[in-house]
């Protein structure tokens, strides 16, 4: 990361999601989601896909929901990031986590990622685990960097199954 990146990440402010943060949200998803998939999947799909996972009445959900929290990053009052963790029935999970991409590659993926480490482990959670689309080499990239390793045996399809310690239990 260039120092001048890194000084800049000091105006990187991550904190939890509120309503009024949903239509930029959407606008980082959307820039995110083409950025990432477009060699992935058909324009159409990704279109139907931000339709449903980010409308707004899903958003309104996800940010208010109880099992779950919404994290964003935000600079200069944009939001330039988000992640999405919980617990949805498979153990601790991270839900989702895109950075606009005009910020890639500026630490603020990193940076979300602490946070939602912190605070799985003030819920006392040894590790967690994440998808990851097997042909997003960036995003495979990405997890690899941060410490995830591949557990093979539990990919569902096309999505990579991630998962990382965050401390060793005793027994
Ligand atoms: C994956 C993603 C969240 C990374 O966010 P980011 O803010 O760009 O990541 P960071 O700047 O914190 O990078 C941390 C490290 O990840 C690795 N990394 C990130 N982007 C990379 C790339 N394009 N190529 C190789 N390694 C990469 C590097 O090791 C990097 O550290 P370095 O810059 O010091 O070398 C972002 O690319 C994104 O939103 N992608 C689309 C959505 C996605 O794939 N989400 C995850 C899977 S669902």
């Amino acid at each position: 990361m260039a120092e001048r990146d890194a000084e800049a990440l000091s105006d990187v402010r991550i904190r939890t999601a509120r309503m009024d943060d949903i239509t930029a949200i959407q606008a980082a998803a959307s820039e995110s989601w083409r950025a990432a998939y477009g060699h992935i999947f058909a324009p159409g799909f990704i279109a139907g896909f931000l339709n449903s996972a980010y409308s707004t009445s899903a958003l309104r959900a996800a940010v208010a929901g109880r099992r779950s929290t919404f994290l964003v990053a935000e600079t200069n009052g944009d939001i330039v990031g988000f992640a999405q963790f919980g617990e949805r029935g498979r153990g601790p999970e991270l839900f989702r986590l895109y950075v606009h991409p005009r910020h890639w590659r500026r630490g603020i993926g990193r940076r979300l990622l602490s946070h939602v480490e912190m605070q799985f482990l003030v819920l006392g959670a040894a590790r967690y685990f994440c998808t990851v689309h097997k042909d997003n080499v960036i995003g495979r990239n990405f997890y690899l960097s941060q410490g995830f390793a591949h557990v093979g045996e539990r990919d569902t399809r096309d999505e990579w199954c991630m998962r990382k310690a965050l401390w060793i239990p005793e027994n």
